[in-house]
């Protein structure tokens, strides 16, 4: 088989390629490279590596003409700075999705298309009212979080809620920028599946870590950013009270979700996660247990980024059941690697 991996060279595609590589497909890797200060050397010798960018219809044609399966990593991530990066990150992933998906067209590809997404298509998590059942809380207001309410309550009888698991039916509700272009990426990926019969799969990304995640910027999640102020001698900065609870999910076993993925012909959107959710508190705890001795505590702040999301924990029934996919990296195995792991400029 042989596989454009789109983003290649990046974090999450460099791991797909790793498995890819190891389990003998052919891989072409496109990638701009803009995200990198240096060569990457990780890339196995045995890989087409074209430097261009997604927009490029050229170098896309060329790069996608011959392959059986497209994985398509490459996109600008993060939470963004502000409005400014509204226009690179729709020419980004939504324009470079579209000459992809026009490149794949003009040759008529009916092969297998899987996508990264993300949870952050979502925009809140699950909860639940003793009363009411499943309801979907606004937003949180600047109000309630400077008084330290961090947790949304029923928004209809104003009472606590308990964070329940997001299956992929949940409506979509993109509330940045990056999560809009997400939304998109699949919208359009799928249209192309209807349109020409290709199986296509849209993997949502839960927190992803591991070996040569990018340092921290402005762009980085909150693993990279706990794991870079260890390097430099810092406490890691819980935001809140620490009790905001995610899934981190290694890179090598998002890797493997891909590449099962690639290898079915499941059509629709899939949670990549760990099924083992922890709260923030929890992972900068570990982390530092885990850096060594010396490492300082994390401290809980009490800040807050008016935007964040409270609880994010998803439902990994359907990747088991369609994919196959379970993760195999445990939260302390994982963090313990991580604590070390090398990172990218
Ligand atoms: C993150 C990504 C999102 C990605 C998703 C799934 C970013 C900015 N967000 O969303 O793009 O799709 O994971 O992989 O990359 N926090 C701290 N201290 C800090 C920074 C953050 O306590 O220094 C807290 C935040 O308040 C938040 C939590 O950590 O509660 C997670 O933050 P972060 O990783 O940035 O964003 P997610 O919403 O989880």
């Amino acid at each position: 088989m042989k596989v454009l991996v789109t983003g290649g060279a990046g974090f999450i595609g460099g791991h797909v390629v790793d498995q890819l590589v190891g389990d003998g497909a052919e891989v072409v890797v496109l990638d701009s490279l803009v995200a990198h200060s240096e060569p990457p050397s990780h890339l196995p010798d045995a890989v087409d590596l074209r430097v261009a960018d997604l927009r490029d219809p050229d170098a896309v044609a060329h790069a996608s003409g011959d392959v059986d399966a497209v994985c398509h990593q490459a996109a600008r991530v993060g939470l963004g700075v502000d409005l400014d990066d509204v226009a690179d990150y729709v020419s980004d992933n939504d324009l470079g999705t579209a000459v992809l998906l026009r490149a794949l067209w003009r040759r008529r590809f009916t092969g297998r298309l899987v996508v990264a997404s993300s949870m952050v298509v979502y925009g809140e998590g699950r909860y639940r009212c003793p009363a009411h059942g499943v309801v979907t809380p606004g937003p949180r207001s600047g109000a309630d979080l400077d008084a330290g309410r961090f947790e949304p309550p029923c928004p209809r009888c104003g009472a606590a809620l308990s964070w329940d698991r997001v299956t992929e039916d949940a409506a979509p509700d993109p509330r940045n920028v990056y999560a809009a272009t997400k939304l998109h990426t699949e919208q359009l990926a799928f249209v192309y599946g209807r349109e020409t019969g290709a199986p296509v799969c849209a993997l949502r990304y839960h927190n992803v870590y591991g070996p040569r995640m990018p340092r921290d910027t402005p762009y980085a999640g909150v693993a990279s950013i706990f794991r870079s102020a260890l390097a430099a001698g810092a406490a890691p900065r819980v935001f809140e009270d620490g009790g905001q609870v995610r899934d981190f999910v290694h890179a090598g076993d998002v890797a493997r979700a891909n590449v099962l993925a690639l290898g079915s012909a499941w059509t629709g959107p899939v949670n990549v996660a760990s099924g083992e959710p922890h709260t923030i508190l929890e992972m900068a705890t570990a982390l530092c247990a885990a850096f060594g001795p010396d490492a300082p505590a994390p401290v809980v702040t009490g800040e807050y980024r008016l935007g964040d999301v409270r609880h994010v924990v998803a439902s990994p029934e359907r990747a088991a059941e369609v994919l196959g996919f379970e993760a195999r990296t445990s939260f302390v195995a994982g963090m313990a690697e991580f604590a070390h792991a090398p990172l990218r400029r």
